[in-house]
């Protein structure tokens, strides 16, 4: 429907008849990587989503994903194609997000809506158009709670965590990706929780890792070489550089180190590292709810319509609340 007959005609090659009659909303959803673990579910997460949204509204929704492969360049290029289709919204998933500005001026011109997610405009960006969301979460929450799982923890077992006993926890970190709203945020306020909850924090090392297993797991091999058993937990941005950690725990030459680890997403494979131990837990970044959230707001926009203020929206920015998870919760 939404989309232009005229313009499905010009650009698809259908013919005005083949889509005359048919309730059609087409949007394109373009990742900055599928590779990423976290963007992989919720491209799962996004497309459920709007399965679900078709049959409840009785409305055919194509959904289109573009994976821009962390390339600015080459997702301004598919944005440029989704425009030219004439789709009717578009999910942003930014590469780089200090680089609004040009393509919320190209989707004004085209007058066609975008929800972005998970990588957030600067705000100055999103008050450039009233047709212009953010879905995402609060990362200091996010850091917060990973503090209080560290805490909640610790209480239990001190002897697990603070091995050589001397009141100080030894502690290396682990970071997304430089400039990424959901990095240092969360560090810092991880960090000031447990500070807060009155336990001495050392910091041995902490690097980047760009929210990447593999990169997580070289970072945490060459940590172990120089800091072996003195490391006494890593903090992790996220669970896939968690789950590199563990990789890097695992070799064999490590076999008689114990160090705990907190994750950050609740990604299918950190949830049965938790379960069975090898992680002391991770918070949920819910894909889930953020993609239902991304569908609704998109929906609505799609259609023309102005999407209904929400619970935890504020000036068109949507952040679903985080959850703890610990191995009690999963067992
Ligand atoms: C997630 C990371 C993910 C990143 C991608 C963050 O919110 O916690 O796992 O790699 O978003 O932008």
């Amino acid at each position: 429907m939404l989309c232009a007959v005229l313009l499905m005609s010009l650009f698809c090659g259908c013919t005005a008849e083949e889509k005359s009659g048919s309730e059609e909303l087409r949007v394109g959803v373009l990742l900055f990587n599928e590779d990423d673990l976290f963007i992989s579910s919720m491209k799962q997460e996004i497309d459920k989503c709007f399965r679900r949204k078709e049959k409840e509204e009785g409305c055919r929704i194509t959904v289109s994903f573009s994976d821009s492969m962390g390339s600015q360049t080459t997702q301004n290029e598919q944005i440029d194609t989704f425009i030219k289709r004439g789709y009717d919204v578009l999910c942003i998933n930014l590469v780089d997000r200090t680089d609004a500005a040009a393509i919320i001026d190209k989707g004004k011109k085209a007058d066609i809506p975008i929800v972005f997610f998970n990588r957030e405009p600067v705000s100055a960006d999103l008050s450039r158009w009233s047709k212009i969301y953010y879905v995402g979460t609060d990362a200091s929450e996010g850091g917060r709670l990973q503090g209080e799982i560290f805490l909640d923890y610790y209480k239990k077992y001190p002897e697990r965590i603070d091995k050589n006993g001397d009141g100080i926890i030894q502690y290396v970190l682990l970071e997304g990706e430089p400039g990424h709203q959901d990095a240092a945020i969360r560090t810092e306020s991880c960090i000031k929780k447990i500070q807060e909850g009155g336990v001495e924090m050392y910091r041995l090392a902490g690097a980047n890792a760009n929210w990447r297993l593999n990169q997580g797991k070289e970072k945490m091999e060459g940590w172990l070489t120089e800091f072996g058993n003195e490391i006494e937990v890593v903090i992790s941005n996220n669970d896939a550089m968690a789950l590199g950690a563990l990789d890097a725990m695992s070799a064999s030459q490590w076999s008689d180190i114990h160090i705990e680890v907190v994750g950050m997403d609740g990604i299918e494979e950190a949830l049965l590292a938790v379960k069975d131990g090898r992680m002391m837990g991770t918070v949920m970044n819910d894909a889930q709810g953020q993609a239902e959230v991304i569908a609704k707001i998109a929906y609505k926009l799609g259609r023309r319509e102005t999407p209904e203020n929400m619970q935890d929206m504020n000036d068109r920015v949507v952040r679903v609340p985080h959850d703890k998870i610990s191995a009690e919760m999963l067992r």
